[in-house]
């Protein structure tokens, strides 16, 4: 089938197609075979939902940019996200034995590695950025994208938000507080995945984009308190990590603070005002219509 044939399908009846694409590229990518490199490509290759990098083509499609520039994006998310799994679940944090399925890192290979392959993936996120020669093309828009990651996964990012995470553990803050937290350990990557195409937008005038971050961080948001509800709601067997998880680790978590009906509200609430957003945009939405409520309204 042509690319413009395949382009002209229903996202839904792409997605699976996508993210094999963007696997071949992530394993491409992978392909040492010392014990770290085997710890990264255990860490990548288990059965991941690759919402990240779908996100990242899905904003592409409705800002119509050349999806060959949206991939080293779509990897480079993915890439920082596993990485932020493997640390996430070490003992020093929440100590979890069970992802996607499978043992944990650092119970399938060892704690130092776990670290290592962490610190390798996050690097390689950004290797990715720097030299793929068709970014290469855009200097400007690729420097963008690179701030925009590097932004998302610091400490006014995903590990800002971890280290609030792990000390809200055993607290009951309030519900701007849960949030300011959730935006930042989970948000701020999902924001990325929709910003770093926006970079590639020449023509995206500052409401636009305004509209876009909000759509992202309504939707990042949303997303953490569906996973909260999943420890408490889901079966391990489908989620792939052990139920209860959050309990025992005596976690902040939305429903645990607020209630269970309460969280779902708020995740309808989440969702109207981030479509409200996208409503604002020009362009062919379908494909972020889909995937939102893929986001938000999942088993696992
Ligand atoms: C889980 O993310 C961790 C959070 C940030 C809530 P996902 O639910 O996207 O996990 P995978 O990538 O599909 O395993
Ligand atoms: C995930 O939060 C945040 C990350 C940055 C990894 P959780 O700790 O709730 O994620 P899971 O439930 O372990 O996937
Ligand atoms: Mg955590
Ligand atoms: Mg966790
Ligand atoms: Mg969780």
């Amino acid at each position: 089938m042509s690319q413009s044939a395949f382009t002209r399908r229903p996202f839904d009846q792409r997605s699976a197609a996508l993210v094999e694409h963007v696997e071949q590229r992530l394993a491409s990518l992978l392909d040492g075979q010392d014990q770290l490199s085997q710890a990264m490509q255990y860490s990548v290759f288990n059965g991941g939902k690759r919402l990240r990098p779908l996100l990242v083509h899905a904003t592409g499609e409705l800002l119509e940019i050349d999806p060959v520039l949206l991939d080293p994006a779509a990897c480079a998310v993915e890439l920082i996200h596993c990485y932020s799994l493997v640390h996430d679940d070490l003992p020093a944090m929440d100590d979890d034995a069970l992802r996607r399925g499978r043992p944990t890192t650092h119970l399938q290979f060892d704690e130092a590695t776990a670290i290592l392959a962490g610190d390798a993936l996050q690097a390689l996120a950004f290797e990715i950025l720097a030299s793929d020669p068709d970014l290469g093309q855009h200097p400007a828009a690729g420097m963008d994208m690179i701030k925009i990651l590097t932004q998302a996964c610091g400490a006014r990012g995903m590990a800002g938000g971890q280290a609030l995470d792990l000390q809200l553990e055993g607290q009951r803050p309030d519900r701007d507080a849960l949030e300011h937290m959730f935006r930042l350990k989970t948000g701020a990557l999902i924001r990325a995945s929709v910003m770093m195409p926006a970079a590639l937008a020449d023509q995206l005038d500052p409401a636009a984009s305004a509209a876009l971050s909000r759509f992202a961080d309504q939707v990042g948001l949303a997303f953490q308190i569906c996973d909260d509800l999943l420890d408490i709601e889901g079966e391990t067997a489908v989620i792939g990590k052990t139920v209860g998880s959050d309990q025992a680790h005596d976690k902040a978590t939305w429903p645990a603070l607020f209630g269970i009906e309460a969280a779902r509200e708020r995740i309808s609430e989440l969702a109207d005002d981030a479509l409200a957003n996208l409503s604002l945009l020009d362009g062919n939405a379908g494909a972020l219509l889909w995937l939102t409520d893929r986001l938000l309204n999942r088993d696992r």
